[in-house]
């Protein structure tokens, strides 16, 4: 699905902080849940304020050349109105966060949004949560991330936000650490029917665990309908029989010991069947912490062609037909004609030629279809035969059968 809204156009502001770390200064929006004011439905609507998120201590690669990033200056007098989150991203990492700090050069978007995060559960507590979610487009980079604000020593000086009520720092900003984040190296998979295909979702944690038990979940959403793919627990300290399985497709795995020694929560699903294409949610939860990532899954198969003749010989009476069939593709994509639709969702086709008496030998007779699965258009050929042998008049001529999937150009 195409996302409605571009929410914020990624500026950046980079600062070299010593050995092989950066700062990288993202532009957000902090978007807040209202209760309806006002407005036509009275439903829940959503408040945009702009928001500032500065990484501290992005990694930089040693051969990095620095010479183009310029210095991430605080304002020099402290403004409460305006919303500077600072976390520092040393422990845990941000898996490929330099990628966004090439981002800007690659003229890349960045997707950065904040919202306010509970923790689950009753228990009160000093901090407050935010979760972030960044997202750079082209899809390789993707994380959700928890932070929690760090105690701000207060004096008579010190500023309150005036929107979140929370104390500022001396640079005016408000200074947190990630706490929790999960994250994807990739948005959209496409994946052959009856094939396999593995789902990539990772988590990473601060090093004090939160806690020592740990959720995967991955739910498929398709068509407004939704069902869990995989529910499983287990524990950090690998404890005999920790893991629990709760609920699986048939053919779909998550690896216990991945998941504990890496933080690798991908998903492996076999003998893919059309119904098995949709959004996929990997949500990771960890003590009273859960974050989300989201992957698209395409199937993908290109169509199986075939003419009904392999030889077509001329007779005058009555005027023969010439079939193309399509059999075995996924998806649909085409206009008007007739499909069939087998067991495991893929489609078939045919498309008739009527050919006239009045035709050369020599006319070349060719079927050609394009479909999304295919890179370019496949073509499959007769030549009409005299039906005497011998008394060849060779003349060029083509007719065509064209099995076009619109795919390409609806797109
Ligand atoms: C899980 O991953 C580990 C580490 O890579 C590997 O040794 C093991 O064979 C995997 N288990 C399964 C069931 O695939």
């Amino acid at each position: 699905m195409r996302m409605i809204e571009v929410i914020l156009f990624g500026y950046f502001l980079t600062c070299v902080c010593g050995d092989g770390v950066a700062d990288v200064v993202l532009s957000c929006t902090l978007v807040e849940e209202g209760v309806g004011m006002g407005g036509m439905g009275g439903g829940a609507h959503f408040t945009r304020t702009p928001a500032t998120l500065i990484l501290r201590d992005v990694p930089v690669a040693p051969d990095e050349s620095l010479e183009t990033l310029t210095p991430f200056v605080p304002p020099s007098i402290p403004d409460p109105d305006a919303i500077l989150l600072e976390a520092k991203v040393s422990s845990p990492e941000i898996p490929d966060a330099q990628v966004l700090l090439h981002a800007d050069c690659n003229e890349q978007e960045v997707m950065c949004e904040l919202s306010s995060y509970s923790p689950h559960g009753t228990q009160e507590r000093e901090q407050t949560y935010f979760l972030v979610s960044l997202n750079v487009e082209g899809g390789e980079f993707s994380t959700t991330l928890i932070l929690q604000t760090l105690v701000v020593e207060r004096d008579q000086s010190t500023l309150i936000q005036s929107k979140l009520g929370l104390p500022l720092s001396h640079s005016g900003t408000l200074p947190t650490e990630v706490i929790f984040l999960v994250f994807s190296h990739i948005k959209s998979v496409n994946a052959p029917l009856r094939g396999d295909v593995l789902l990539y979702c990772g988590f990473r944690q601060q090093e004090t665990p939160l806690a020592q038990e740990v959720g995967v979940e991955w739910r498929l959403q398709h068509r407004g309908k939704g069902w869990k793919v995989f529910v499983m627990k287990t524990r950090l300290d690998g404890a005999e029989g920790s893991t629990v399985v709760l609920a699986e497709r048939k053919g779909s795995s998550v690896n216990a010991s991945l998941v504990v020694a890496e933080g690798d929560a991908s998903v492996t699903l076999t003998r893919l069947k059309a119904v098995d294409e949709g959004t996929y949610i990997c949500t990771v939860s960890v003590g009273p912490f859960n974050a989300q990532q989201v992957i698209q899954l395409q199937i993908t198969q290109p169509p199986q062609v075939s003419l009904s003749e392999e030889n077509f010989v001329l007779k005058t009476n009555p005027p023969q037909t010439l079939s193309c069939h399509c059999t075995k593709y996924y998806p649909l994509d085409a206009q008007i004609e007739c499909h069939r639709q087998h067991g495991d969702g893929s489609y078939s086709l045919s498309s008739h030629l009527t050919v006239p008496s009045s035709v050369s030998p020599g006319t070349r007779l060719t079927c050609r279809v394009s479909h999304q699965a295919l890179d370019a258009p496949l073509s499959l050929s007769v030549v009409v035969k005299n039906p005497e042998p011998g008394s060849y008049w060779w003349v060029l001529g083509f007719l065509f059968v064209t099995i076009l999937f619109f795919y390409q150009v609806m797109k």
